[in-house]
């Protein structure tokens, strides 16, 4: 795989301090090699990490957005992973400088009447800072975290002080979280949060189907399963992709685009130079307005709801409902 890496909104930065911060979680303090304020982020923000130039992972930072003297992030280790996990694990050490990307946030904490919190495992990443916003601007909020057992469940100190408003819930112990009992009627001005793994994303999407549009923001750390591209949207949802014509606005310029190639990968191969990261449709480094045509939006990053009023789309990943798709590059 040629990846492509962002170069102005870059920094490298040293691994300041790399601890256990669970079983197979460590956490892992970036700082600037000068001592120099790092950019400002929000919660649910990640960041890039260039581990390779072929190994770019995304991390949400999960420390806290008023300290810029340093960015955290909480990995878990991934044995069946692709392999970024490991790297951090075993082969990023303290003293290490990595290239790390500017933060971008496609989970944006949006102001609510109250706030439900599902995290589940490593998920509980970019939910520590909300808490702290949301707790800090004196919001109602409950925080219920799942995980495998109590052992594996990370940053359960820096929880504690909030005492029942947050519901730790090992399935060893605790059975699965009580999703119907939590979601199963809907609460108009409650907005709910998840973050975790697929089944749980699934399971949550599936429950608050009848809550109201835009209740719900998830943050998924892998591609949604193609299957599920095809919730509500219909046979063309799950349509195998067809070819499209792509005219780059500020040149005029026409591309074609196979059914087999991406757009990126397709623009790449013109020549252009196209920034991208995960590429596969999670992060949102390629998003790119559209200026005419329709987007099949295959991402994994939009609602449905903004898939309907999108003006933009990921090229790594999303197509075209249109035969000709402008955009604007
Ligand atoms: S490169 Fe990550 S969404 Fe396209």
């Amino acid at each position: 795989m040629s990846v492509r890496l962002p170069r102005d909104d870059q920094l490298t930065l040293v691994v300041a301090a790399k601890d256990h911060a669970a079983e197979a979680v460590v956490r892992v303090v970036l700082t600037h090699p000068d001592g120099a304020a790092l950019p400002a982020w929000t919660p649910g923000a990640h960041i890039d990490l260039f581990l390779t130039p072929e190994l770019i992972r995304q991390y949400s930072l999960c420390g806290d957005p008023t300290d810029h003297s340093r960015w955290e992030i909480g990995v878990l280790r991934e044995p069946d992973g692709r392999g970024g996990s490991r790297h951090v694990h075993e082969a990023l050490h303290v003293g290490d400088q990595v290239l790390v990307s500017a933060p971008r946030n496609n989970f944006e904490l949006v102001t609510a009447a109250e706030y439900l919190f599902l995290a589940g495992g490593i998920g509980i990443t970019p939910i520590l800072p909300m808490v702290r916003a949301v707790e800090a601007a004196g919001a109602r909020w409950r925080l219920v975290y799942g995980g495998r057992r109590r052992s594996s469940m990370a940053f359960l100190d820096s929880l504690a002080p909030h005492g029942d408003k947050v519901v730790v819930h090992p399935e060893d112990s605790h059975g699965l979280l009580d999703l119907d009992g939590l979601l199963g009627t809907a609460r108009p001005g409650v907005a709910v949060y998840c973050c975790g793994p697929e089944g749980l994303l699934g399971a949550v999407e599936s429950r608050c189907s009848g809550w109201p549009a835009g209740s719900l923001h998830v943050e998924r750390f892998r591609a949604r399963p193609v299957e599920d591209d095809g919730a509500g949207e219909g046979a063309e949802g799950t349509a195998a992709p067809s070819a499209f014509d792509v005219v780059l606005a500020r040149s005029g310029r026409t591309v074609h685009v196979p059914a087999s190639r991406s757009v990126l990968e397709v623009l790449e191969d013109a020549g252009m130079d196209v920034l991208s990261s995960c590429r596969e449709g999670i992060c949102g480094t390629c998003e790119t307005a559209v200026v005419k045509g329709e987007p099949d939006h295959r991402d994994s990053l939009l609602t449905e709801d903004e898939r309907a009023t999108a003006d933009f789309m990921m090229i790594c990943v999303s197509r075209s409902r249109t035969p000709v798709l402008v955009l604007d590059l």
